[in-house]
Order: C-alpha cells, then sequence, then structure tokens
C-alpha cells in the first residue's frame, strides 16, 4: 500500500476557502450585512467604514436582534434562521438563506456582534478570533450592530488582490445604493472615514412615490423629476418602478439597476430588455436610467446559482425578459418616436398594448425553428432565407456574434465546459486581469490567480470552441485598450470581444444543418437585429418589392 497522500482540511483553512466564494471584498463584506439587516425588518441601517472597508466594517440595525442564545449560533456555518427544509429553498423570501455569511466573514477577520432583542433586558455580544468564540453581556440597543476589522488579514493573496481604499469605498457606496433604492422604506447612512457619504431618511410617502422620493435622494431632484413610473402586473409576475423620459440619458449604463425580488441582480440581458422600446426615442449610444423591479413567485426563480447571490435563474426566462420590455413599452406610449428606428424587423415580439402581461406559465409567442428557412450560402459570408415577408440576407457572423454575445452577457449562468489549463501573462496584463477578475468570471470564465502572473483556467462558456490562451489574451489585449471601463460596461466590451471572435467566421463554409441552426438561434434571440456593434445582422427583400422590381404588379 502505498501512502496516504489524502486528508480532510482543518476546519479554520477549509472554512477559509470557502469564504473566498462569499467575501470577495470589503463591498461584499458590506452586501451580507446589509442583506442581514435587511431581513430582520430593520427601519434603519447605519454603515461605517474606514480605510476601504479593510481597517473598519460596522453595520447597525434596529431590526429584531439575535437573543443569547441564537448569537452563537449565527456564527456557525449552515446556520440559519431564514428556512429549514430543502423544500423552503424553492421559496426564498429572505435575501440571506445559506447560513454562511456571519462564519465566513468571521473567518478572514477579527468579528464582533452586539446585539439585543425586545424581550431581553440585557444584549448579548459574541466575539470571534480564529477558532475562539468568546460570548457574554453586553449593554445594547434593539438591534444588532456587526464590527469586522483587519478584514483579510490572514488572506495576504485577497488583500493583494484589492484596489485602492478610496476604489474599495466607492464599491461599498454603489452597494449601499443599490440596496437604498430597492429599499425606500428604510434609512440608510454612510459613513467613510469619519466623513458621512449617504444620508438617506426613510421616505416619507407611500408605495409607488416613495421609490421616486428615494431617487431624488439618491440620483438628485434633476433626475427624478424625469423619471416615470412603469408599472405592469399578471397573476404572478410583476414590473415596477421608474424609468427616464427620453429627454434624459446618460452615455453608461450605470444607472440602471434591476433588483428581482428585492434583490439587487446584473444582467446585460436586463439592459437589453428594458432599452429596447427606446429605439428610435433616444439617439444611438444613449442609455436610459431605470430602477426596474420585478417581482416574481420565489418558485419561478432560482436564487442560489452565485456565490455572492448576484445573478438568479429565472424557470421562464422568456416570460421574465418580454414582461420588462412590455411594461417599459407601455410607460413610453406617448412619447413620439423620433428618430427612425434601426429595429427594421417585422416579426419584433409586441403584445398588445393594452393586455396585461403574459403569466409566466402562458407561452410567449415564439419563432422557433422553420419560420426561416435556409435556403444557401452565399460566398460563404451570407446565409439567404425564406420568410414569410419574402427573402432574408443574413450575415453569417454578425448573427453569430449577436447570439453568443446574449449568452455571454445573460444574468443566467449558462452551461460550462471544463478545461484545465494554465496561462502566463506578461504582468501588466496580469495586473489588469486581476484587478477585474470579476467581470470576466461573470461572462462564465472560470478563471482564478495562480501565482505570480499566472492564472488558471477551469471552465468556458459552452459554445465558446477557442484555446483558453488564445481567448483570455485576446480579452486582456481588448481590456487595455478600454482601460477606463470596469463593471458592466467592461463586461459588455469583453463580451463583445469573446462573442466576436468566438462566431464563424465571413468566409467559412457551413453545411445546410449548419446555416438552419444559426437562423434558429438567431430567431430565439432577444434582439436579432443588431449585432453587439450596432451593425446590422440581416436584411430582408419583401416580396412586394421583388414583385414591384419584376413587374408584376
Ligand atoms: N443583523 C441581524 N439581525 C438579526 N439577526 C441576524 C442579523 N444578522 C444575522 N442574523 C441571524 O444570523 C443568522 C446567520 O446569518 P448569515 O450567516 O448571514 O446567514 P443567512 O443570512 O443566510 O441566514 C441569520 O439567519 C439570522 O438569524
Ligand atoms: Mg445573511
Amino acid at each position: 500500500m502505498g501512502k496516504q497522500r489524502i486528508h480532510i482540511l482543518d476546519r479554520s483553512i477549509a472554512e477559509r476557502i470557502a469564504a473566498g466564494e462569499v467575501v470577495e471584498r470589503p463591498a461584499s463584506v458590506v452586501k451580507e450585512l446589509i442583506e442581514n439587516a435587511i431581513d430582520a425588518e430593520a427601519r434603519a441601517i447605519a454603515i461605517e467604514i474606514r480605510q476601504g472597508g479593510v481597517a473598519l466594517i460596522r453595520v447597525s440595525d434596529d431590526g429584531s436582534g439575535m437573543s443569547r442564545a441564537d448569537t452563537p449560533l449565527a456564527v456557525e456555518r449552515f446556520a440559519t434562521s431564514k428556512i429549514a427544509t430543502a423544500e423552503d429553498l424553492d421559496t426564498i423570501r429572505t435575501l440571506g438563506f445559506r447560513g454562511e455569511a456571519l462564519p465566513s466573514i468571521a473567518s478572514v477577520s477579527w468579528l464582533e456582534i452586539v446585539t439585543r432583542t425586545r424581550d431581553e433586558v440585557e444584549g448579548t455580544r459574541v466575539r470571534v478570533a480564529g477558532d475562539q468564540t468568546q460570548l457574554g453581556a453586553a449593554g445594547a440597543p434593539i438591534g444588532t450592530q456587526v464590527t469586522v476589522r483587519d478584514l483579510f488579514y490572514n488572506a495576504p493573496a485577497r488583500r493583494k488582490f484589492l484596489k485602492s481604499p478610496l476604489r474599495e469605498a466607492e464599491l461599498i457606496h454603489k452597494t449601499v445604493l443599490a440596496y437604498a433604492l430597492s429599499h425606500p422604506h428604510i434609512a440608510f447612512r454612510l459613513v467613510v472615514d469619519g466623513r458621512e457619504t449617504v444620508n438617506l431618511a426613510k421616505a416619507a410617502q407611500r408605495e409607488p412615490s416613495q421609490g421616486l422620493e428615494r431617487i431624488g435622494a439618491a440620483w438628485g431632484r434633476e433626475a427624478a423629476a424625469e423619471m416615470i413610473e412603469v408599472d405592469v402586473a399578471s397573476l404572478d409576475l410583476r414590473v415596477r418602478g421608474f424609468i427616464s423620459r427620453p429627454s434624459l440619458a446618460r452615455a453608461g449604463r450605470e444607472w440602471q439597476a434591476f433588483f428581482v425580488n428585492n434583490r439587487p441582480v446584473r444582467s446585460g440581458l436586463l439592459a437589453v430588455m428594458l432599452e429596447r422600446p427606446y429605439a428610435g426615442r433616444l439617439p444611438p449610444n444613449r442609455h436610459p436610467l431605470a430602477v426596474i423591479q420585478i417581482d416574481v413567485d420565489p418558485r419561478q426563480v432560482d436564487v442560489n446559482v452565485h456565490p455572492r447571490k448576484a445573478e438568479v435563474r429565472f424557470y421562464q426566462e422568456r416570460a421574465v425578459y418580454n414582461a420588462v420590455t412590455h411594461a417599459v413599452e407601455q410607460a413610453l406610449r406617448d412619447f413620439p418616436l423620433s428618430q427612425p428606428s434601426s429595429a427594421d424587423w417585422s416579426f419584433a415580439q409586441s403584445f398588445d398594448a393594452a393586455s396585461p402581461l403574459p403569466a409566466l406559465h402562458e407561452a410567449t409567442p415564439e419563432y422557433g425553428s422553420g419560420a426561416w428557412r435556409a435556403i444557401a450560402q452565399m460566398h460563404h459570408t451570407y446565409i439567404l432565407a425564406q420568410s414569410a415577408e419574402g427573402l432574408v440576407i443574413v450575415d453569417q457572423h454578425a448573427a453569430q456574434e449577436q447570439v453568443f454575445f446574449e449568452r455571454l452577457t445573460a444574468a443566467v449562468s449558462g452551461q460550462l465546459s471544463a478545461v484545465s489549463r494554465q496561462i502566463q501573462l506578461m504582468p501588466q496584463e496580469a495586473e489588469l486581469l486581476r484587478a477585474h477578475l470579476e467581470e470576466y468570471q461573470s461572462l462564465g470564465i472560470d478563471i482564478e490567480p495562480f501565482g505570480e502572473n499566472t492564472f488558471r483556467v477551469t471552465g468556458l462558456p459552452a459554445f465558446v470552441r477557442l484555446d483558453p490562451l488564445e481567448l483570455i489574451t485576446a480579452l486582456v489585449q481588448e481590456h487595455e485598450r478600454y482601460r477606463a471601463l470596469e463593471g458592466d460596461a467592461l463586461r459588455d466590451k469583453l463580451a463583445s470581444k469573446a462573442a466576436c471572435i468566438s462566431a464563424v467566421k465571413a468566409g467559412d463554409e457551413l453545411d445546410a444543418a449548419q446555416q438552419q441552426a444559426l437562423l434558429d438561434e438567431l430567431l430565439q434571440a432577444y434582439s436579432p437585429a443588431t449585432c453587439p456593434h450596432g451593425r446590422p445582422v440581416f436584411v430582408t427583400l419583401r416580396l412586394e418589392e421583388l414583385e414591384r422590381r419584376l413587374g408584376r404588379r
């Protein structure tokens, strides 16, 4: 028998590894603590940070508090008051549910909780330092105060990847604003290095005006004055919130916030669906402002797909996405189209403007297989197809590029193909990639630092057939051209590059089955008429036009 080499890791190491998933940076700590305060039905949440949150994060709330008996459990792994059975996972109404935030934070910092419930006269203090948990009495108001000191003191690699304290503080600021926008009935205060940077009183007005009041407080009165209400509901789906009139738009999408059952989510596709009805009402490259809440039956959404719960999966995603477009369309009805719409395509799914939203369980109209029939490939570059209107000439590269782009930017985690490959980059490239790893990962690229300038790629979106080295170096080169970008704006640029280099090229021969498959996929796309660069994907030669030119009419 050979020597035994596999052993179960010490609990403290195992927890530190697991913590890496949840606690990526100070903003993720703030996010988890705010979520806990909201779940405890706080009416006021105060956040204090020092040195970008690395030296100190303190979140105080006036919520339910924890009893003496519960407090030490809260810092145990998989200990939660929010779910009890496996079935509960399907109907989550709280922001938290995994019971791993507090233990994860405790494993990479010095954590202290002071808390008191309404029923207790004396509060409780818990301190966690390494493997030691100390429990004692403390004078405390009703509610909870969690203090996190010296974050990542025992995880130097994590610390190295952090940005400057100023940038980390900005990310925390964004996190606080996101929750503030979706919870106007809660007061939020943020103090950065002793200076108050956010102070939002709980909205005085009732719904829905309180949402607008909060937008005014967070984004400014001028912005709020230009926002209009969106609210369309069906049995099991509601899209509500505020969008800007076409008179107000920005160059980027930073002012678009989406929430699913009050949970902030990131999604390029939701942005696409929001912006569709603005086509022809806004100049190209201008983006509306929006705060959009999507309320769905918790059974219709899986919130357990992302370690930091930043993404969700809808079981009926098409219905949800279309509902967003429909709701925005309704709200914009009275704003005239000033520019001709670039989306010159006749099969756009439009709902009867007066009808309510389709319910999730109803099939939405689809243009499935056979709606366009591939006839031939021309010059190894264009697919000719017969449609009900006439002849469609599809740019094969642009078509697949758009299909891939949508898959890469969807809120949903797509299918992955496993690879395992170490790649070595130049130091400047490695630095750029490390600083924005999350944007790369959000495309479905499983990539982790693996030493100085080395990274390990363990998964790629299934349709990407490229060598990981080829893909990553192409993306980093593109990234270097857009150094100023970050977040969703960067993610979109990277997605468009990845889509471009993965797609079939002009000159690639496609057999009949491949031609048809590409057409079918294109018709399933949300925005099939234009590629990510804004160029048209196809042109239609209508039968009437043909008949006219051939003298048949
Ligand atoms: N601010 C708070 N107020 C009241 N209870 C809290 C607070 N923070 C945490 N808790 C309690 O501690 C438990 C564990 O918290 P956490 O580790 O974040 O897991 P989760 O939120 O997934 O349940 C929660 O289920 C809740 O009962
Ligand atoms: Mg939690």
